[in-house]
């Protein structure tokens, strides 16, 4: 838009409208990739969650809480296509297989991915699957785990002093070079390390001896923005000794940045407050006294 500026004020979204319109184009068969957010249902976008209400078939990840299910449609075909820890219970292209499938028989599908989908998701590749095959699709983003987690545990990710930029990094894959190490220990941001848990000691060391100071801070947070959550805060040299270690079996987020010397105490550690039923959710069944039914893949 000419003369726009960053500043300008959105156009109206009205975001109380009703059930989601499909586009006009959209062949009958739609897929959503929707992001669920850190894992408990209320931190679910609510384009998401209309998304969700229109389902036909959800297709969800691991990572997600299991009271997610509630706000699943009660005639949709729920498919769990979770992976954790690496250890894929449904290959990726099975998931792509079901999503184009599904969509050419007509459905509306949605893949509900934990945070956002196209941070560490795969949201990417799935979306160039469904590209490929021709299907109609649409993106809706999430709460990532790097904002549901210092939201969670009290501390800026920026800062204007001490932090201008983020770095988000993956723990199982590391820079394998000492000028890659150096530039990310001089880096001077807030890094984010995500399925870092396992190699937070490592990363720790490598830092340290490519010119990080020991007294930087650091915190492992875990189970960000579910009432499970633990956040241990100490230093980059204590975490190099070992000192730091998980508490919980995850998942976990591991940051490291003078930013985390700015904490903050909210009130309200973790709101936890129920969503209101989708309308012809299970939950709503159930509190019909209906039972819950699932159709069988
Ligand atoms: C495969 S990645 C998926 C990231 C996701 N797409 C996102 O945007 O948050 C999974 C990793 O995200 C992090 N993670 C996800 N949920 C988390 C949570 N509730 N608390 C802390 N870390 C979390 C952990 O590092 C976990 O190993």
């Amino acid at each position: 838009m000419p003369g726009s500026t960053h500043d300008d004020p959105l156009p109206d979204c009205h975001p109380s409208a009703g059930p989601r319109i499909l586009p006009a184009s959209a062949p009958s068969g739609f897929v959503s990739l929707v992001g669920a957010g850190p894992g408990c249902p209320d931190l679910i976008t609510l384009r998401g969650l209309k998304s969700l209400a229109a389902a036909e078939v959800v297709l969800y990840d691991a990572l997600l809480d299991p009271s997610f299910t509630e706000y699943f449609p009660q005639q949709a075909l729920a498919l769990s296509v979770g992976k954790r820890g690496g250890q894929a219970q449904v290959e990726q292209s099975d998931i792509h297989r079901l999503m184009i499938d599904h969509a050419r028989g007509g459905r509306r599908v949605v893949r509900l991915k934990g945070g956002d989908p196209l941070v560490f998701g795969r949201g990417g590749e799935e979306a160039r699957a469904l590209e490929a095959a021709g299907i109609s699709f649409e993106v809706i983003p999430g709460v990532s785990a790097l904002q549901a987690a210092a939201a969670g545990a009290g501390f800026p990710l920026t800062h204007r002093e001490v932090s201008r930029r983020i770095t988000i990094l993956e723990g199982h894959h590391l820079p394998d070079t000492a000028a890659a190490w150096r530039d990310l220990a001089a880096s001077g941001g807030t890094m984010a390390v995500y399925m870092g848990t396992r190699t937070l000691q490592a990363l720790s060391r490598s830092l340290l001896e490519h010119g990080a100071p020991p007294t930087l801070p650091v915190a492992l947070v875990e189970r960000a923005q579910s009432p499970g959550q633990t956040s241990t805060f100490s230093t980059l040299g204590h975490a190099a000794a070992g000192a730091l270690r998980p508490t919980t079996p995850g998942p976990g987020l591991f940051f490291i940045g003078e930013a985390l010397n700015h904490r903050f105490h909210p009130t309200l550690e973790i709101p936890h407050e129920p969503l209101a039923p989708v309308s012809g959710s299970a939950r709503e069944a159930r509190a019909r006294g209906g039972r819950r039914e699932r159709r069988a893949s």
